[in-house]
């Protein structure tokens, strides 16, 4: 058993509640097939980035470990991709609509957890302890910044997603660049006011989803230059770091193959494929032990299966 993991997971479980079955984090979402082209940018010699149409399942979810919270709620949201590469293996990415992350360290994703602990009797975080936290890890605030000043989406499909974890990339020369992924929607982004949203319903977002086969996103790479951080996803980069498109990805309708009959879909960051390399990053090699962790929970009977397939 992953000690530490089980902590992380059951500091999650702290801020929303146990739910059997449901992941720990982002625990509402909805399941889409898609195709992905690649644009042949010729940066990886990664299999789904050359070639012919690569299918795809994407996961459109909310934050929150709360299965039943509502989809106008101010939560970040994620978007998770699974290649079905031509060989039969697969490749993850798992990104979120905000620019960076709010910890550094595994360490720190713990220790903000237990700040925000609802007390039992109001329900609420203790303020004092969360400022606490916050006094002594300034490099959380652009992230907490960004998330108090969102509100909810008119819809998944109008959110640009970001890795915020750096891979390193190697084209067919030998060629390596460091690159975070972006996928930024052909529909625009757009936002709702939060009393419209309230005003869309509890499921807007799920409801609206899977009518939207057809809507796509442009997926890009932004490459580093010399002395950006790379194991660092609290640190943007500059805006004006150049931008490759590498593929486009279309919602084809919603995806019924997965996650019933036992089935167990598991999007893991650190899936990568020949071509393509995690760089150091503590939070992002974390990820895939604190996800093995809630997968085997929501998926008790399978936990075996679970740790070995895709
Ligand atoms: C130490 C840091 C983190 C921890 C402990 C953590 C924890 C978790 C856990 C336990 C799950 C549920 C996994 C499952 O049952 O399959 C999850 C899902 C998810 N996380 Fe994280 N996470 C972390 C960082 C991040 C970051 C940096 C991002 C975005 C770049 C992110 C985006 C997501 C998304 C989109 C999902 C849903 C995946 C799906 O649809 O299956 N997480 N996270």
């Amino acid at each position: 058993m992953d000690e530490f993991a089980e902590q992380v997971v059951n500091a999650l479980n702290d801020l929303t509640g146990r739910h059997e079955g449901h992941r720990a984090a982002h625990a509402k979402g909805t399941l889409m097939a898609g195709t992905f082209t690649p644009s042949g940018a010729g940066l990886t010699t990664a299999a789904h980035m050359s070639g012919d149409p690569v299918p795809v399942t994407a996961r459109f979810s909310n934050g929150s470990g709360n299965p039943h919270a509502a989809d106008y709620a101010q939560e970040g949201r994620g978007m998770a991709v699974k290649w079905y590469l031509p060989d039969g293996s697969r490749t993850d990415v798992v990104t979120i609509d905000q620019p960076c992350f709010f910890a550094r360290t595994p360490e720190d994703f713990l220790e903000f957890a237990r700040a925000r602990k609802p007390d039992p009797e109001t329900g609420e975080p203790d303020m004092a302890k969360v400022g606490a936290y916050l006094g002594e890890h300034p490099e959380a605030l652009p992230n907490i910044q960004h998330f108090l000043s969102s509100t909810p989406p008119e819809s998944y499909v109008t959110c640009a997603y970001n890795s915020l974890h750096s891979f390193r990339w190697t084209d067919p020369d030998g060629t390596s660049r460091w690159v975070r992924y972006r996928f930024e929607p052909e529909a625009g982004e757009s936002r709702l006011d939060a009393e419209e949203a309230k005003s869309r319903g509890r499921e807007y977002l799920q409801e609206d989803i899977v009518t939207r086969a057809g809507a796509a996103f442009r997926m890009l790479v932004v490459i580093a230059e010399e002395g950006d951080p790379i194991d660092d996803p609290t640190a943007e980069w500059p805006a004006e770091r150049e931008r490759v498109e590498v593929g486009r990805l279309e919602l084809t309708g919603p995806e019924t193959g997965r996650e019933k009959d036992g089935d167990v879909l598991v999007f893991d960051p650190v899936r990568v494929t020949d071509g393509i390399e995690t760089s150091d990053d503590p939070i992002l090699l974390f990820r895939s032990r604190a996800y093995r962790t809630s997968v085997g929970r929501r998926s008790a009977p399978a936990e075996q299966k679970a740790a070995v397939e895709p």
